[in-house]
């Protein structure tokens, strides 16, 4: 099977941990688009976001997913709003084989809970946000997906077993 692969949900999906366990079975490398993001600006996604707002992000974002749709054979995680912007859905459906990781609200705060590297998740009610990026994003991530996997449903090694 071809090793490009994409991994995309939302925030607390477990894109980096599946993304990671997938790299090592089917050996090739793993990336992040976030962690990218990160170590080309030399800042963390907070400071981004505080000092050149979301859309500087989006833009940071977008180069990333460039650069990384750019090398073969990894699997490369995405950040949970990265399906927003045409050109990165356009970028990723020509890359490979994009997996949707779906997961309920409750998981994702169960998994994001009190994390201050997530912006978007920095106020009073991060489950009213969540439901509401949810349900703008969903449609974006089942129109690009070519599978979709349940993350409440499995275990990692289970959702690595269904993707491979
Ligand atoms: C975001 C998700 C984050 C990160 C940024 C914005 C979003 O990535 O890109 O905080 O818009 O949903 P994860 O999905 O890896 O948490």
């Amino acid at each position: 099977m071809s090793k490009n692969i994409i991994l995309i949900g939302p925030m607390g999906a477990g894109k980096s941990t599946i993304g990671l366990l997938l790299a090592d079975v089917i050996g090739c490398e793993f990336r992040d688009s976030d962690k990218e993001v990160e170590d080309k600006a030399g800042a963390n996604i907070p400071w981004i976001f505080d000092v050149e707002g979301e859309s500087g992000f989006r833009e940071r974002e977008f180069q990333a997913i460039e650069y990384l749709t750019s090398e073969k054979n990894i699997v490369i995680a995405t950040g949970g709003g990265a399906v927003i912007r045409k050109e990165n859905r356009d970028l990723l459906s020509k890359y490979g084989c994009i997996v949707y990781l779906k997961t309920s609200v409750e998981q994702q705060l169960l998994r994001t809970h009190k994390d201050a590297n997530r912006p978007l998740l920095q106020q009073d009610d991060p489950k009213k946000v969540l439901t509401q990026l949810l349900k703008q994003r969903e449609p974006l991530y089942i129109e690009l997906a070519d599978l979709i996997v349940d993350t409440n449903a499995n275990t990692p090694k289970q959702i690595v077993e269904k993707i491979t």
